[in-house]
């Protein structure tokens, strides 16, 4: 039987990974099994002080034992960062939910990683995994300084890495390596919004396959005036209301219907809900698959919603 998600995991290790860069080693409290994960997953991790993060899963997904995160100490930290950094000791529970992933569970041969500063953590098992098998992947990784660059040591001696560190004035041509890059060829990449958004303009046309973006922030984004509306919950039989200015899941956790809260930023996934009737309005930056939605930011185009609450 797979290894269920125990309820709380116990800090096992935190060190140094990188310049303001802290990995954190988790393991069960018994110190058993932990659930698989695929590479590309990340955990939903409560901290002490009641802030709810999302980290990616950055250790060995061969290693049924310990999961690894690794945490940068954001100069404009909302708290999660901070505490980790200044905080979090060997011992210390921390609630989790079960590993999850946005990125597809498989990637073809020849795909194209690309990572900003801690965004590796993202990529960083997926790229590892595809050397293994063969599949020739290539890595653009770039950041400030390497001192900055966490688990640099780790990647492959045989895989075909560009490491472009600005303080070496090194940056990534991405135009030159769109050029170069072979078609249908499908991309991963995680890093700063300025990245990412770099990174779709240079190979969001038709002559590649998929690029999958995981963010570590929406960016700000302007949307049509909010309209109140209906979520009806087909399983409790529950009508709620949801004011304009008010989120539909933050109208749905008052009335007591339970939703996954995560980031509240339509980044991460945790909230994604059933829609059985209705037309939601999408305003996350998953991309919804269809007849599901994020509740934490979308709203609704028509007058009632019915979700598979
Ligand atoms: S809470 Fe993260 S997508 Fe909704």
């Amino acid at each position: 039987m797979a290894a269920a998600i125990p309820p709380a995991l116990v800090v096992d290790e935190v060190h140094a990974a990188a310049e303001g860069v802290r990995a954190v080693t988790l393991r069960a409290p018994d110190g058993g099994a932990l659930p698989a994960w695929p590479p590309g997953a990340h955990l939903d991790v409560e901290l002490p002080n009641w802030l709810r993060r999302q980290y990616s899963l950055c250790g060995d997904p061969g290693d049924p034992y310990r999961y690894r995160i690794a945490v940068k100490h954001e100069e404009l930290s909302r708290g999660g960062s901070e505490y980790i950094h200044l905080f979090l000791r060997p011992g210390t529970r921390l609630r989790v939910g079960a590993p999850r992933t946005t990125f597809p569970e498989d990637t073809p041969p020849g795909t194209l990683y690309i990572a900003g500063g801690i965004g590796i953590t993202a990529v960083l098992a997926m790229f590892v995994r595809d050397v293994r098998r063969g599949y020739a992947p290539t890595l653009l990784y770039a950041g400030r300084s390497r001192a900055g660059m966490p688990f640099l040591d780790e990647l492959p001696g045989d895989a075909a890495v560009v490491v472009a560190a600005s303080d070496e004035g090194r940056r990534l041509d991405l135009p030159a390596r769109a050029r170069s890059l072979p078609d249908r060829s499908e991309i991963v990449t995680c890093g700063p919004a300025r990245m990412t958004a770099a990174v779709e303009a240079a190979f969001g046309g038709e002559r590649f396959g998929r690029v999958h973006v995981e963010r570590f922030r929406a960016e700000p984004r302007s949307f049509a005036d909010d309209r109140a509306f209906v979520a009806e919950c087909a399983r409790s039989g529950k009508k709620v209301t949801v004011p304009a200015g008010e989120t539909l899941m933050d109208a749905l956790l008052k009335e007591d219907v339970p939703v996954g809260a995560g980031c509240r930023e339509g980044v991460c996934g945790s909230c994604e809900v059933g829609v059985l009737n209705g037309e939601p309005e999408h305003r996350d930056l998953l991309g919804a698959p269809e007849g599901r939605m994020y509740p934490c930011v979308s709203r609704s185009v028509t007058e009632t919603l019915v979700l598979d609450l």
